[in-house]
């Protein structure tokens, strides 16, 4: 394992905790240890007959009213200081050479001061039609909301023409982190006020720990359109903040590595409740090829959202390599996409699972 470096930017706390955060990813075992996302529990039928020709499996889909050639989401995850800009351009451009979404990563530090706006500014730069969204905590969103500021968000959305903002749930990672808030009250009451006031679709994601069914009912009951699980299983988010505390607290904070629900869980609760809502799934965390995109699809998202392996390809090989690592997921989702007889995404969709 390479040395762990943390950079001190000299700016201010949340420009150098996102330069950690990437640094700390790259560099560092954060995995779960003991929990999976759960797709290794499940598998296709396979189908002898799938009486199609790979050339005819077509990946494309619609969301939020936009055109994607792959159901595929570069999950939020940076901006806010120099050395983000060149990585939110590479992920910019990696969306638009594939027709996939991207989210920008927490825009809070552009609430704060314009110094490195343009670090958001060059997603959209990169891929000008693409489907784009904004990011900001529910901390923030609270907040803003206790003074009445939620129409300040609408700022972050403008800066990178967001087609829809993403508010973060992360009471694990805010409460293990040195400089973090263990203060969630009037999180939906901001986001019910956020949903009214900001002109865009609001998505709430979690960033690793999951969204319990209870949980995404009482967020589609203040009007959020789209639920992004974002379960457990692929990046500990405690397991980051853990190696960020000082030594003598990390051994108090360790068993809440794994803490979290596994992304297979959360998908099966949340979709329940499309029995009686209309909403968006996206699924993600912990998403580490093709088959994890095919599986969740299969069990109800309309997009999978892959973050860690992205940045981290990016970081270690560059732009080639990060083209590279996008041809691998799609050529493996229309692999799965043949072995099961699936011309396109709604036929996968369809698909029957089963358990191991
Ligand atoms: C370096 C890095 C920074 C992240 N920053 C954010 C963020 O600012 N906002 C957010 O909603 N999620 C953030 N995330 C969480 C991811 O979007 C995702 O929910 C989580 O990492 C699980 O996906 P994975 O297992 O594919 O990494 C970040 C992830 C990474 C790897």
């Amino acid at each position: 394992m390479k040395k762990r470096k943390i950079t001190d930017t000299g700016n201010n706390l949340t420009t150098s905790r996102k330069q950690s955060h990437v640094e700390l990813v790259v560099s560092e075992q954060v995995s779960f240890r003991q929990t999976s996302s759960g797709f290794d529990r499940i598998r296709f039928v396979h189908n002898a007959l799938p009486e199609i020709a790979l050339s005819d499996v077509e990946t494309s889909t619609d969301f939020l009213g936009k055109h994607l050639d792959v159901p595929i989401l570069i999950s939020s995850m940076t901006g806010g200081y120099e050395a983000a800009e060149r990585i939110n351009r590479a992920l910019g451009a990696l969306s638009a050479k594939f027709g996939a979404a991207m989210g920008v990563g927490s825009q809070r530090q552009a609430l704060e001061d314009k110094r490195f706006h343009n670090s958001f500014k060059v997603a959209r730069k990169a891929n000008p039609s693409g489907l784009i969204f904004s990011n900001i905590g529910a901390v923030e969103v609270a907040r803003l909301a206790g003074k009445g500021k939620t129409a300040s968000i609408k700022r972050i959305i403008d800066l990178v023409e967001a087609d829809a903002l993403i508010i973060h749930l992360n009471p694990l990672q805010e409460l293990l982190q040195p400089e973090g808030s263990s203060n969630f009250t009037g999180v939906l009451n901001g986001i019910g006020k956020c949903v009214k006031s900001v002109g865009v679709p609001v998505i709430v994601k979690e960033v690793g720990a999951g969204i319990s069914k209870d949980v995404a009912k009482q967020l589609l009951e203040v009007g959020v359109l789209v639920i992004d699980v974002a379960g457990a299983g692929g990046t500990s988010w405690a397991g980051v903040e853990i190696l960020r505390q000082k030594k003598k607290l990390r051994s108090v904070l360790e068993p809440f590595w794994d803490w979290g629900i596994p992304t297979v869980d959360a998908l099966l609760q949340v979709r329940e409740l499309r029995e009686s809502m209309t909403f968006g799934i996206i699924s993600s965390g912990g998403i580490r090829n093709g088959l994890d995109i095919a599986k969740s699809i299969a069990l109800g998202a309309d997009l999978v959202g892959i973050a860690k392996p992205l940045v981290s390809t990016f970081m270690e090989g560059g732009e080639k390599s990060l083209n590279k690592k996008m041809e691998d997921l799609i050529t493996q989702l229309k692999y799965c996409m043949f072995l099961t007889g699936s011309k396109n995404v709604e036929a996968l969709s369809k698909q029957p699972l089963q358990k191991f």
